[in-house]
């Protein structure tokens, strides 16, 4: 285990209702990069997600009665104490999930960009005045906290997956009961315990790991006092909770899996096509909603572009260990990722795509996969359909713009998408018609706390950071003032 400058980080009790607990039973956590379990955190039952929910309705009007520059106060607090204390969650973080250390300390800033920009938009939540027809009338709009909220967040990014909710939700006045995933539950709890020492009020943030991911989600959804549920993670998971939400009317945000294209046309810079790829690709070792999945290459500079990338991969990529030094591909997750990602190379093989570099298991542990380019793969392959969700690059190629807006469109999900150009009216063809929530025009990055992240059709509902995000954690409300004449 590395050292921590405060261990007291290392939390594996829930925080129910401003109170640390133990639990009757506990999940074993695992090092994906060893694949060893290292310690053991408090299992909760939905006993602790009701009474997660009884302490937040206690302490909402107490919450909401604060000025936003009171709460905004609380959260820039918070901002401070994560980088204080940065060094020690990008350790935690690396141990519970793999990434290589130096992506942790990212990951943690990542996550900390989202607690300071709503630390400042959180004073921004403005209504307006609407002209009224009638002389004696005026009529206001204003927002108002959605109310008692939950999360459930996933393994990728154990730390900014869970910012990116809490910090707008307290902003604006809501409670927040977070259900972290239970492969990485230690991020959530340093996080919580930060909240403690930022003065966030007992009651209005709650964490609590579980085994059973049903124990804790079905109490909330049943639960007419939970007005909102913010999701991260699996369509399949997404579509029951979005039925589940229906039964209490809840307002729900779903951010789902994805499909993303990487377009780049022949008048790309294709070197930096080739950087942006590897962005898009190898950060957090593919393991990520936006992380490209389909390379969509126009053929005049397809073989151009495959040798570059091959190049920089073998000279690149560093495969190991999260906490050694160097290490630029860490671990997958555990043994189903890897199995997964060999099943989709291997199909993809065997029905005539070429392995120009990698396509298989790494000999550094269990869980590790070699860094993979492909060529000569075909948009019906699972390959391409499915999520991969590992360090794969398929190229296809096409032939014309309208063939690569018509592969890059097909599919039911509509997250992220990426395309390298450098003509000004083919840009703004492209970013129009791509069907998704958001385009990477030479950029393999679109993440930013200050842009509202998320999709649509079957890769969700609703954004996350921006100043649409803070408006997902509120509701309005129109006031008809009359008699004013
Ligand atoms: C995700 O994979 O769900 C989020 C990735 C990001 O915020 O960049």
């Amino acid at each position: 285990m590395p050292e921590l400058a405060d261990p007291s980080l290392m939390r594996t009790q829930a925080f129910v209702a401003g109170e640390w607990r133990d639990a009757d039973e506990t999940i074993p956590i695992v090092d994906p990069g060893k694949n060893e379990p290292f310690t053991e955190v408090a299992s909760c039952t939905a006993a602790e997600a009701e009474e997660a929910i009884d302490a937040a309705e206690k302490v909402l009007p107490e919450w909401q009665e604060k000025t936003a520059e009171d709460r905004c106060a609380i959260l820039a607090e918070l901002h401070q104490l994560i980088r204080d204390n940065e060094e020690d969650l990008a350790k935690i973080l690396t141990l519970e999930h793999g990434k290589p250390l130096d992506q942790a300390r990212g990951e943690i800033r990542y996550a900390n960009s989202f607690v300071k920009w709503f630390a400042e938009e959180g004073r921004r939540a403005y209504g307006d005045l609407i002209p009224s027809a009638d002389a004696a009338k005026r009529l206001l709009v204003f927002r108002q906290p959605v109310g008692i909220t939950v999360g459930i967040t996933p393994w990728n990014f154990p730390s900014a997956m869970i910012t990116r909710k809490l910090a707008p939700a307290l902003a604006v006045g809501c409670t927040f009961a977070l259900k972290p995933a239970q492969k990485t539950p230690l991020s959530a709890l340093a996080l919580a315990a930060l909240c403690e020492r930022a003065g966030v009020p007992a009651g209005v943030v709650s964490v609590i790991p579980s085994s059973s991911a049903s124990a804790i989600s079905k109490p909330w959804l049943e639960d007419f006092r939970v007005r909102k549920l913010s999701f991260t993670g699996s369509t399949e998971i997404g579509k029951k909770l979005y039925e589940g939400a229906g039964e209490t009317i809840k307002k729900i945000s779903l951010e789902l899996g994805g499909n993303a294209p990487f377009l780049v046309f022949d008048d790309a810079d294709i070197d930096a096509a080739v950087d942006g790829i590897m962005k898009a690709k190898f950060r957090n070792a593919g393991q990520s909603c936006v992380a490209a999945n389909r390379f969509i290459v126009s053929k005049a500079i397809h073989d151009e572009l495959v040798e570059k990338l091959k190049k920089r991969i073998e000279d690149e990529v560093v495969v190991g260990y999260g906490f050694d030094e160097g290490v630029t591909l860490g671990p997958l997750i555990d043994e189903v990722a890897v199995s997964k990602v060999e099943r989709l190379v291997g199909q993809a093989t065997d029905a005539g795509a070429e392995v120009v570099v990698g396509g298989k298991r790494h000999d550094a542990g269990l869980n590790y996969f070699q860094p993979t380019l492909m060529t000569g793969v075909d948009p019906k392959m699972d390959l391409t359909c499915e999520e991969i969700f590992g360090p794969v690059i398929p190229v296809m190629s096409f032939e014309d713009e309208s063939e690569a807006i018509r592969m890059a469109n097909d599919t039911p999900f509509g997250l992220a998408s990426y395309f390298y150009s450098q003509d000004l009216a083919r840009v703004w063809r492209v970013s129009e018609a791509l069907e998704y929530g958001m385009v990477g025009v030479n950029t393999g990055l679109v993440s930013n706390a200050a842009a509202p992240f998320g999709g649509i059709k079957a890769s969700g509902q609703g954004r996350e950071g921006s100043r649409y995000g803070l408006e997902d954690w509120t509701e309005l409300k129109y006031v008809a003032m009359g008699g004013l004449g």
